[in-house]
């Protein structure tokens, strides 16, 4: 069975193509990405028309250049899967639009999918793919999520940021150290020439014995933190960006720390859920599980305790159409998809605010 997946709920445009027949797990036959990064840049931050407008450019030629790639013609495509939420309103229009009039032309179902499943389902697709049950610790710009996944939809949430998610704390501290934007990467590149103990930020809600995160107070911390080393400088704070009058070894030291904050929590958290759940495979999702740092220490925690860790391919982290793609393919041979209801199984409207425990 052949799926094509759209993904539009933000700043990327993907168009990916997988085999999922039969229960084998399904393949990669072909995928394609437009990152809109670079047009958001000047704004420091995703503009949602312009991401709309953007979508709308590019969402047929990389639908072209996927049916290329894998070598067959739209007519041998079974199903046509979407974002369905959550994500921007007008850029999941989108893609559902797309998706059913595609499906509409080719008199094919239609299947809405949650873009954090997406994610969390997202290590099928690698070498190394997980086996059943498992804790995710779903890491993105907009999400912050602990859950325990029995198996395709079965999911329950263990612990949530009650504020900004980790990558929203990543690019709030990117911005104040004048880096571009996404800043996580850019302030993960930076954090390595850094020293991680040079400030002590906070780690809230470390011991909260919940499982739950708060990172909004780490950019007031790491405000701050700017502002003194800034105003120590002879050159005051007089200058075009408030983190200009730091050196570079200043900024570096900065990243450095603020990124050990992050990752101190998300590890930490994660062993705890490993812990009330008592089991022994962890599996990270989302644009921050390609952050090196939490890799390493997410591993060496994990191989102490001797709990297998699972991450998608590194060009999977972030958003992408595969795994939109995948996450149906798994639902159709869960058999959680009716493919029955012809158009009726549409679902044009979209959710751009969708909790992940309500899908079934
Ligand atoms: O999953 P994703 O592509 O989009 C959402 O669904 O939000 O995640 C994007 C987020 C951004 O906040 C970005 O700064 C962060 O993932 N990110 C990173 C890294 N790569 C992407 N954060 C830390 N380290 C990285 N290497
Ligand atoms: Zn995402």
């Amino acid at each position: 069975m052949l799926i094509l997946g759209f993904e539009s709920s933000c700043d990327e445009t993907g168009v990916a193509l997988v085999d999922a027949s039969g229960s084998a797990t399904p393949r990669l036959l072909g995928h394609a990405l437009h990152s809109q990064i670079e047009m958001h840049q000047a704004y420091g931050g995703v503009v949602p028309e312009l991401a709309s407008r953007d979508h709308i450019r590019r969402v047929l030629p990389l639908t072209d250049a996927v049916m290329a790639q894998a070598g067959v013609p739209l007519s041998a495509v079974d199903a046509i899967a979407h974002t369905r939420g959550p994500g921007l309103a007008g850029a999941l229009l989108v893609g559902s639009g797309v998706a059913c009039a595609l499906g509409m032309a080719l008199g094919k179902p239609v299947i809405g999918v949650h873009h954090l499943e997406g994610h969390l389902l997202s290590p099928f697709l690698s070498a190394d793919p997980p086996e059943f049950p498992f804790v995710a610790l779903l890491v993105s710009g907009g999400h912050t999520q602990l859950m325990r996944v029995d198996g395709v939809g079965r999911y329950e949430l263990l612990g949530e940021t009650i504020d900004d998610a980790a990558g929203e704390a990543f690019d709030k501290s990117a911005k104040l150290l004048g880096l571009g934007y996404p800043g996580g990467p850019a302030l993960s590149k930076l954090a390595q020439q850094g020293d991680p103990a040079a400030f002590k930020f906070p780690r809230p809600l470390l011991h909260s014995g919940d499982l739950d995160f708060s990172f909004a107070g780490l950019k007031t911390a790491v405000l701050t933190q700017v502002k003194r080393l800034a105003h120590a400088h002879p050159d005051g704070p007089a200058t075009a960006h408030l983190a200009d009058p730091l050196t570079p070894q200043q900024k570096a030291d900065v990243a450095a720390s603020v990124q050990a904050a992050i990752v101190d929590v998300l590890v930490k958290k994660s062993l705890a859920a490993l812990e009330e759940t008592g089991l022994q495979r962890v599996v990270v999702a989302g644009g921050v599980g390609a952050n090196a740092r939490l890799r390493e220490q997410l591993n060496a925690a994990c191989a102490k305790r001797k709990v297998r860790v699972h991450y998608p391919e590194l060009h999977l982290c972030t958003d992408n159409g595969a795994m939109i793609a995948l996450a149906a393919g798994l639902r159709v041979q869960a058999g959680r998809v009716d493919l029955t209801q012809g158009a009726a199984g549409y679902h044009f409207d979209v959710r751009p605010r969708w909790p992940l425990a309500e899908l079934a």
